[in-house]
């Protein structure tokens, strides 16, 4: 039997370093005025309601390759060749195939021959789930080099007839490289709950095909937004404060909060509970609006290349979303 461990980097000792960060948004931009001339909603409606002013929609690029991009951009800015790396993590919940899954879509686009690939589902928390996910790989010694990826294409799963939810989901991309160091991801937490999951979903299949001639169908988005808003602004500061508690981490000590961009309320909501300055809460929703397992990584992309974050900063990145989902992250860049 053949094992595929590294143990000689296994150990306390290592856990994964953020080396590199990239991102890809559509060009097509909507406005708020482009959606009131589809549904009944106003400029002023969504700007108060949600902070969004504009979304990128994709016309001709799926999930894999906005996905795709945005690791070219993380490997250029991390100096790693698509060959070494071992694991392609690409967390999605509106992958362009149900197989083959997108994160081989992109392996085979980046030239990434060495790596194993797959997809992890956890809708707007699938971010930090795959930050968790790696942490575990390389803190074991099972690989050293990763890609991780968050990719939605959200618009086309979204009812654009419905005001409730077509006003506030956008599509894009974003990816960072990860390497086996003694510092970075200091510490993650995720968490679930299942019985709730209906508040937010999305069904991949209307009803069964058995011989009846129908097509499997994709359905839309359905969302209970209070319900979302009220687990959301309870959740993240919660498994905020966890991810802090369970490493002896002051809260002072962090310098951003990267918090999923759903709502600029939701993350003024959890800064207040923080007892945490809004300027610690970095916030890009008003440009991209809620590109669900891509928010995180595009703001951490923006920040990383805006030259906003020094080597041994302390970051929290945290998310939320269908399932329903949570995790966070605290990290020393
Ligand atoms: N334009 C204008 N009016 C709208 C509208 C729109 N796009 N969407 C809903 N409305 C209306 C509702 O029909 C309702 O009208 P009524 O009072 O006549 O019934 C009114 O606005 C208030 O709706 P409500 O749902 O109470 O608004 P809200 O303040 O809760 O804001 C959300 C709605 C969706 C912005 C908010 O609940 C939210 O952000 N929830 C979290 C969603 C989220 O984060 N989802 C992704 C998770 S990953």
């Amino acid at each position: 039997m053949k094992v595929n461990f590294n143990l000689k980097q296994a150990g306390d000792s290592v856990t994964g370093r953020i080396i590199g960060t990239g991102s890809y948004v559509p060009e097509q931009i909507v406005t708020n005025e482009n959606l009131a001339a589809l549904v009944d909603t106003s400029d002023e409606w969504i700007v108060t309601r949600t902070g969004i002013h504009e979304r990128r929609i994709a016309l001709e690029e799926g999930t894999s390759r906005m996905a795709a991009e945005a690791a070219r951009r993380a490997l250029k800015n991390a100096g790693v060749e698509a060959d070494e790396l071992e694991l392609i993590l690409m967390a999605t919940s509106s992958p362009d195939y149900c197989f083959p899954n997108g994160a081989c879509e992109v392996q085979a686009a980046i030239g990434a021959k060495n790596a194993v690939a797959y997809d992890i589902s956890a809708a707007c928390s699938g971010f930090e789930f795959a930050l968790s996910t790696v942490q575990a790989f390389l803190k074991a010694g099972v690989y050293r080099t990763a890609l991780i990826i968050g990719a939605d294409c959200l618009s086309k799963l979204t009812d654009w007839s419905d005001r409730g939810t077509c006003v506030l989901f956008g599509d894009g991309a974003g990816a960072a490289v990860i390497r086996a160091e003694e510092t970075g991801i200091i510490h993650s937490v995720m968490g679930s709950d299942g019985a709730k999951g209906q508040v937010l979903s999305c069904m991949s299949r209307s009803e069964g095909n058995f011989l009846n001639g129908k097509k499997p169908e994709l359905g839309y988005i359905f969302m209970d937004g209070q319900e979302v808003f009220k687990f959301a602004v309870k959740k993240v500061p919660e498994c905020i404060r966890q991810v802090l508690e369970e490493s002896g981490t002051d809260i002072n000590e962090v310098k951003y909060f990267v918090l999923h961009q759903a709502n600029y309320r939701i993350c003024e909501s959890v800064a207040k509970r923080l007892g945490q300055p809004i300027e610690k809460v970095p916030m890009n929703i008003a440009s991209y609006g809620n590109t669900s397992g891509a928010t995180v990584p595009i703001l951490l992309d923006e920040l990383n290349r805006q030259g906003k974050l020094n080597r041994g900063d302390k970051l929290v990145l945290a998310g939320f979303g269908g399932g329903l989902t949570w995790g966070a992250a605290l990290i020393e860049w």
